[in-house]
């Protein structure tokens, strides 16, 4: 079974495109008073990473993780587990705030964040980069500038995971979110990162999801 996340139409596109970060910090802050519910709070890591890390067995002692938007912290703990020095962001802070107390005795460092101005010292700062499920929610605008400032983080030698919903070209899409073409996937391979590995995935209702990992040398 696949946790294929939020397929669904998040919000009206007016509302996301205006402001992307300000809808996600309503979203979280209504979820907190039990206003809303956030369709990716599960308590488990998605499935199209765990399945990976089965599969790729990466060891992470002594190394450093950054998974970026993320949420209540499902993937992030999952690396920890695997023994990353693990660093999680959001740009939403009710969401880090909230990720800190699920996780109290987490050896993860949960921080407010936005990906396309980050501290200075993450930039090729992490031997593991996770993306899940986040770029899909960005208007065209903001995802130009989000591709590249997730490779950003990689250092020399490290790997990208980039987990997303996918569409076919001929596919029309209104979003939110605005799924994956394989064009986009493929621009992940920024700079110095090239790709290892680019799975398109079919799920129950016929959708594709895309799992790409890249490396940098
Ligand atoms: C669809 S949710 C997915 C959350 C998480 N990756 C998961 O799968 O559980 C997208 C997340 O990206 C975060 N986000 C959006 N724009 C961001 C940005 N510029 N920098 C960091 N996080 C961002 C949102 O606050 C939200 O938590």
């Amino acid at each position: 079974m696949h946790d294929n996340g939020p397929t669904h139409r998040l919000s009206s596109p007016a509302t996301v495109q205006s402001d992307p970060a300000g809808w996600f910090e309503r979203l979280y802050a209504d979820a907190e008073r039990g206003e809303a519910v956030v369709p990716w709070d599960l308590d488990r890591a998605h499935s199209l990473f765990s399945e990976w890390t089965d599969r790729a067995r990466p060891d992470g002692s002594g190394r450093r993780a950054v998974v970026v938007g993320c949420g209540f912290g499902r993937d992030a703990e999952h690396l920890a587990r695997l023994g990353f020095a693990t660093v999680a962001f959001d740009i939403s802070p009710t969401a880090v705030r909230a990720a800190r107390r699920r996780h109290p005795d987490s050896p993860v460092r949960y921080e407010t964040a936005d990906l396309l101005d980050p501290p200075a010292d993450w930039l090729e700062g992490f031997d593991f980069v996770l993306e899940s499920m986040n770029v899909q929610a960005l208007p065209a605008e903001l995802r130009q500038r989000a591709i590249p400032a997730v490779g950003r983080l990689v250092a020399p030698g490290g790997a990208l995971l980039a987990i997303a919903v996918g569409r076919r070209d001929d596919e029309v899409v209104e979003g939110p979110p605005w799924p994956l073409t394989r064009a986009e996937v493929d621009a992940f391979a920024a700079g110095p990162l090239t790709p290892v590995r680019v799975e398109e995935i079919v799920v129950a209702d016929g959708g594709i999801r895309w799992r790409a990992e890249f490396r940098r040398a």
